[in-house]
């Protein structure tokens, strides 16, 4: 694979993901024909995609994305959201062709949050310290020990919030990891790593918990490219090698936490990230195609940020059924631009549940929050109105 010439570049993808859209549409601003193999089929993404396959599990997803393969209607899958999040489908990845994601053995190590600790501190790379249960100082953070999107991330202060949070995940039965809690700005850097070198290709802020999108917790509220705060450049060179010790490849990003004098990385992720809609827009490339170039070894332009873009993930503040007047106010919202993953007619969402993403801009970070929260709150007045109790 690695020095392919660039008429071996694929041009007809099949992207199995869940959320599948933001790849999709990255994808095609980068030219390529698509597929996806997806949970869901939102509005705008049945009207994106050549053919849409929904699915209940990652496994059927990868099994009928063989087939397709196999029989030539594409020339690749390639894998977003599901890899590297499901332990259990990443037991099975061996089985299918996925030659443009890095291979199981990194992803495995690098998503489970115990081995991580482990490795950061084998390579001298800044994170928070591992509590045991006995031994912990508040605040503190309990996590899946394998998880995505902020899901069950909490922050506990006293003895008793951690035995309620223990309790819960022993109850569910998920492995967890105690740390903790570092104090500073929420970021990420986006990366894509080829064999030979690590670009950073954008520095994010990370929207967690953020309230007025209705997210609990520290749960993944969407993004803010470019961060407005200032990384030093020898944070950003340990980090590029890091993704490079650690064998990512492609798309990838990192998690990290910025206070005034330190930092620590918090997650590492093998695999596209969340924030691939506000990397496009605020640089104006196709990460997707930057991807699979640096899987061919390609040459990546350099390139500047216009202006600072928000991609918000608004959570459901009510359990709804999408009557067809909400699902036509929300495609008017979507032909505007603003709104992102649109429900269908007659799809139903519980209180919590992901709903759409927003999209907005602005000059500087403070205008493109207010906007954000402009459209958010247009929403809440819509749901509120249009209310369908289950
Ligand atoms: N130990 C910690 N201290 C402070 N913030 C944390 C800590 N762990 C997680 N977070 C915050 O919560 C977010 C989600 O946690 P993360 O470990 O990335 O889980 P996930 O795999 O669900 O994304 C992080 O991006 C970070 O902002
Ligand atoms: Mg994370």
């Amino acid at each position: 694979m690695i020095g392919m010439p660039i008429s071996d570049l694929p041009e007809r993808i099949l992207i199995i993901g869940s959320p599948s859209r933001p790849l999709v549409q990255s994808a095609l601003r980068g030219g390529y024909r698509v597929g996806a193999i997806d949970h869901y089929a939102d509005f705008d993404l049945c009207s994106m995609v050549d053919k849409l396959i929904r699915v209940q599990s990652p496994l059927d997803a990868f099994t009928i994305g063989q087939e397709l393969v196999d029989k030539g209607e594409y020339e690749c899958m390639v894998a977003g959201g599901w890899l590297g999040v499901e332990s259990s489908i990443l037991n099975h990845t061996p089985n299918f062709e996925l030659p443009y994601n890095i291979p199981y053995k990194y992803a495995e190590k690098i998503v489970d949050k115990k081995n991580l600790q482990k490795t950061l501190k084998k390579m001298n790379i800044p994170h928070p310290k591992e509590f045991r249960e006995e031994n912990v100082e508040y605040p503190a953070v309990v996590k899946p020990r394998v998880g995505a999107g902020g899901k069950d991330v909490v922050v506990v202060r006293n003895d008793n919030e951690l035995s309620l949070s223990l309790e819960r995940f022993e109850k569910n039965e998920v492995d967890y990891i105690i740390q903790e809690y570092v104090g500073g700005r929420d970021a990420s850097v986006s990366l894509v790593v080829s064999k030979e070198e690590a670009k950073i290709v954008a520095l994010n802020e990370q929207l967690i918990g953020t309230d007025f999108l209705h997210a609990h917790n520290m749960e993944y509220s969407g993004n803010i490219t470019p961060l407005e705060q200032c990384v030093p450049t020898t944070v950003l060179s340990t980090i590029e090698r890091m993704c490079i010790g650690m064998g990512l490849l492609g798309s990838c990003g990192v998690d990290i936490v910025v206070g005034k004098e330190k930092w620590w990385v918090i997650e590492v992720n093998p695999r596209f990230q969340g924030s691939i809609d506000t990397v496009d827009l605020s640089l104006n490339i196709s990460l997707f195609d930057w991807h699979m170039k640096s899987f061919h070894n390609l040459h990546l332009p350099e390139c500047s940020y216009n202006s600072v873009w928000a991609r918000g993930i608004y959570y459901s503040p009510v359990n709804i059924r999408i009557s067809s007047s909400l699902s036509e106010k929300l495609k008017e919202m979507w032909k505007k631009g603003v709104v992102r993953d649109v429900p269908q007619e007659g799809e139903t969402y519980n209180e919590g549940d992901p709903f759409m993403s927003i999209t907005v801009k602005g000059k500087r970070r403070d205008e493109t929050i207010a906007k954000l929260r402009e459209v958010a709150s247009q929403v809440d007045e819509m749901l509120k109105r249009k209310f369908e109790k289950l």
